[in-house]
């Protein structure tokens, strides 16, 4: 029906605010009419930093489902479920750990930044080494073809493909492959022989590009080689088979600037959000109690909107006349703060209140979502295991 097969998760790590939803579901929202989408809870994935904290796991789960639900996320068009509930996840993970070399987790960027970052967590474990390629294989499970992806993530996209390929090229080769290849690599004379085996073992082990150029140079410049050959020690150098694992797309997507109460973007750790879900009274107080222009400290002071947090909300909510005149007002007086917020506490209470009516039928109803989630665990286990069947058999695991 689609061309594209879209998948994307996200961590059960607290209530969804937002950022969350100008930053990633509305963008699911988009995509849900126009390729197949698979969207998971990646527990596993919170689980590779809040080992520690299982019980904000356990609570967020069915609270986020709810909250993608609530947001429009509609489980007829997408299908939704739990990470830990397809273990084909886990099982892909295992195996293509075999073929991942230590090199290549080592230099996926968030893994020394996070280290870094998050001080306060010990983060020097097996799995948070390895949560790139347990991301590949939520992607490679369902031979999916795009994956929507901020900035921050292009390193783990470009990560997934390398391990696919190397994957097809372990295990997707005719009979004879190998023994043909090395035959091939000894018609070069025992010194370029040598020189390729170093620059095919610095790509495959290291993932080094610069050793891979060289040696396709090197084989450029063999004049005597047969074709066959050619082809052989080209296709060596990088694998050349059958594609058992197909390499997705990264889909750009921009990074939400949605700006939290205090000007920074919306984020927990700087507790400055709005919650997807959150009580009205509290939304128009939190907005009501905003900082503002730090200049106007009188009602009668001029203010300058690109010092104030408020303004940034009316960049998201506001039409352009509402910010004519609050840019008008504010910079001549002529309207009061709270008078200015109004209208971002009244848009904000009305993209919520569809939010609210729809989670209320799930939050009456809670086996409405365990069976959303339920059915698709189910068909995420149906795609994931044709996958398998042909991952099981490279690999030599099809025993009857
Ligand atoms: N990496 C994302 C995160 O940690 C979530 C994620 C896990 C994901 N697996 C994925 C996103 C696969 C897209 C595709 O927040
Ligand atoms: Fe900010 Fe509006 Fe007050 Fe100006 S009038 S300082 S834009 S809240």
């Amino acid at each position: 029906m689609f061309a594209d097969r879209i998948l994307s998760g996200m961590r059960p790590t607290g209530s969804l605010h937002l950022g969350h939803y100008h930053g990633v579901l509305k963008n699911w929202i988009t995509m849900q009419h126009e390729y197949e989408c698979l969207f998971f809870v990646a527990d596993w994935h919170a689980l590779t930093t809040h080992y520690d904290a299982p019980e904000i796991i356990e609570q967020s789960v069915w609270d986020m489902v709810i909250d993608w639900l609530a947001s429009g996320v509609d489980p007829a068009r997408a299908t939704l479920f739990i990470q830990s509930k397809v273990p084909e996840h886990a099982e892909l993970h295992l195996l293509l750990s075999m073929i991942t070399p230590l090199g290549w987790l080592e230099r996926v960027p968030t893994y020394k930044d996070q280290q870094e970052k998050l001080t306060s967590k010990d983060l020097t474990t097996y799995g948070f080494l390895g949560y790139p390629l347990l991301m590949s294989a939520d992607i490679l499970a369902y031979r999916s073809t795009l994956v929507p992806v901020g900035e921050d993530q292009i390193p783990h996209l470009e990560f997934t493909r390398e391990i696919a390929r190397r994957f097809n090229h372990m295990y997707g080769r005719e009979p004879g492959f190998a023994e043909k290849a090395e035959l091939a690599v000894k018609k070069l004379g025992s010194k370029k022989a040598r020189l390729y085996k170093e620059l095919r073992n610095r790509f495959q082990e290291q993932g080094d590009d610069e050793a891979l150029e060289s040696a396709k140079a090197l084989l450029d410049e063999q004049q005597s080689l047969n074709l066959g050959d050619r082809e052989r020690l080209f296709g060596y150098l990088e694998g050349g088979g059958k594609m058992i694992l197909s390499e997705p797309q990264a889909m750009l997507t921009v990074a939400s600037k949605m700006p939290g109460l205090d000007g920074q973007k919306m984020s927990k750790s700087y507790n400055n959000t709005i919650a997807l879900r959150e009580d009205e009274a509290s939304v128009a107080k939190k907005i009501r109690t905003m900082p503002t222009d730090p200049a106007r400290i009188r009602r009668t002071d001029p203010g300058d909107p690109a010092k104030c947090p408020v303004w940034a909300l009316h960049q998201v909510y506001s039409n352009d006349q509402t910010k004519q005149s609050v840019v008008q007002g504010c910079t001549s007086a002529g309207i009061g703060c709270i008078e200015c917020k109004q209208p971002v506490i009244d848009a904000v209470l009305s993209e919520q209140r569809p939010m609210r009516e729809r989670a209320q039928l799930y939050l009456d109803d809670p086996a409405l979502v365990r069976n959303i989630i339920a059915d698709g665990n189910e068909k995420a286990r149906k795609l994931a295991g044709e996958t398998m069947r042909d991952v099981r058999e490279a690999m030599g695991l099809s025993y009857a």
